[in-house]
């Protein structure tokens, strides 16, 4: 059983939708899952974990203030090689899935087992699903 942190900000419900769905279904998967939102995350805990993801979404072209912030608490967190992956949500042209992932490979230096998942804002729950189900299964596969 994978120990998996999940940390994520969400401003309007887009990212946290993915966030919820990923670790249902990863728990399904008889997964360890633990969700978190940024503030009462510390390095400590993501060295903990055997697999980290990180989700945040997209505004102004840009990562949100809380996930910022705690990139940058977390700065020293001794990541090297560890498993991950990140997603967001966004509107028209997503840049914070790009900056989880540079900051995950090029500071943390983690090794992120699939491409990101980058999903175009919706209420339908049915399309995030459809966009889930196989990023998850993904990660599953590389678990
Ligand atoms: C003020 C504002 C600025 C935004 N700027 C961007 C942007 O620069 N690029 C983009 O792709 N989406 C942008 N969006 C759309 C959000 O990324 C989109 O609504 C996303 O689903 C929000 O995620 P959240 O629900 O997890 O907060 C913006 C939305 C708002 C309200």
């Amino acid at each position: 059983m994978t120990k998996i942190l999940i940390v994520y900000d969400s401003l309007r419900g887009g990212t946290k939708r993915i966030a919820d769905l990923v670790a249902q279904m990863l728990t399904d998967s008889r997964h360890q899952v633990a969700v978190s939102k940024p503030a009462k995350v510390t390095a400590a805990d993501l060295e903990a974990a055997d697999f980290l993801m990180l989700g945040g979404p997209t505004y102004h072209k840009d990562l949100i203030g809380p996930m910022k912030t705690f990139l940058f608490k977390v700065a020293d967190a001794k990541l090297e090689g560890k498993p991950g992956a990140a997603f967001s949500s966004f509107g028209w042209s997503g840049e914070s899935l790009g900056i989880l992932e540079d900051t995950m490979k090029n500071l943390f230096k983690m090794n992120l087992v699939v491409d990101g998942l980058k999903l175009k804002q919706t209420p339908v729950m049915a399309k995030v699903k459809a966009a889930v189900e196989p990023f998850v299964k993904q990660i599953d596969a590389a678990l």
